[in-house]
C-alpha cells in the first residue's frame, strides 16, 4: 500500500514534470520569404522566446515600384498583430498587409489572403515624411489617406540592420501597435533605404 502510493506520487510528479518542460519545449514554425501571395520552406525550431508562428502577406509599392511579398517565420507574441495594416506616405510609398499570428507547431504553413488594396481616398489628410538616423520628422507635406486609413501617425523605430528612423503618414489604427523595433519585416522595407523619396525633414 505505501509503496504503491509513493509510486503514485512519483508517476504524478513526472507527468507534471513533462507538462511543464512540454510547455517551454520550442515551437516550430514553417520559414521562408518569397515574392507571390504565399511561400514554402521548411519547419524550423524557433528561439526559445520567440511563442508565435506569423505569416505576413504585404502588398508594398516602394519608389513606384510595386511588389507582392510573403513571409513565414518565429516571433515573440509581444511583437506580432494579426490583422490588416495599410500605410501611406504618399501615392508611390506605401504598404498594405495581412498578418496572421499563431501558436502551435507549423500552424504558418497555410496561405493567407492578399491583403486588399483599396487606394479610395477617404477625406483625411495627413502630415508625411520619412527621414533616417533620426528620431524625428518634421512635414510640411502632406498626404491623402485611403481605404480604411483613419490615422495619421507618426513611427520612429529601427530597421532590421539598427538604422534609426522615423516616419509620418497615413495608417489604420493598428499600425503602431508593434513596439519600436518590432516592426513587420515588409513594413520595414517601406524605410529599408537611406536618401528615400522623400526629403529628410
Ligand atoms: C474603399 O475605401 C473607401 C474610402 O474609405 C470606402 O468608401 C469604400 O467602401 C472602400 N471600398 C471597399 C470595397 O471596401
Amino acid at each position: 500500500m505505501r509503496l504503491s502510493t509513493k509510486s503514485q506520487t512519483f508517476l504524478l510528479a513526472s507527468v507534471l514534470l513533462c507538462t511543464l518542460l512540454g510547455l517551454g519545449y520550442p515551437l516550430s514554425c514553417e520559414v521562408c520569404t518569397g515574392s507571390g501571395p504565399t511561400c514554402s520552406g521548411n519547419v524550423q525550431t524557433c528561439d526559445p522566446d520567440q511563442d508565435s508562428c506569423v505569416v505576413i502577406v504585404a502588398h508594398t509599392n516602394r519608389k513606384g515600384h510595386q511588389s507582392l511579398n510573403t513571409y513565414k517565420g518565429c516571433m515573440k507574441s509581444s511583437a506580432c498583430s494579426s490583422g490588416f495594416v495599410s500605410i501611406t506616405m504618399d501615392p508611390e510609398n506605401y504598404m498594405v498587409s495581412n498578418t496572421r499570428c499563431c501558436q502551435s507547431n507549423a500552424c504558418n504553413h497555410d496561405p493567407l489572403p492578399a491583403p486588399e488594396n483599396n487606394r479610395t481616398e477617404n477625406g483625411l489628410q495627413c502630415p508625411t515624411c520619412i527621414t533616417h538616423f533620426k528620431e524625428t520628422c518634421s512635414s510640411t507635406k502632406k498626404v491623402l489617406c485611403v481605404g480604411q486609413e483613419s490615422h495619421c501617425i507618426t513611427c520612429a523605430g529601427k530597421v532590421q540592420t539598427g538604422v534609426i528612423f522615423a516616419t509620418r503618414g497615413c495608417a489604420t489604427e493598428n499600425a503602431c501597435h508593434t513596439k519600436p523595433g518590432t516592426l513587420v519585416p515588409a513594413a520595414s522595407r517601406l524605410h529599408h533605404h537611406p536618401g528615400g523619396p522623400q526629403p529628410s525633414g
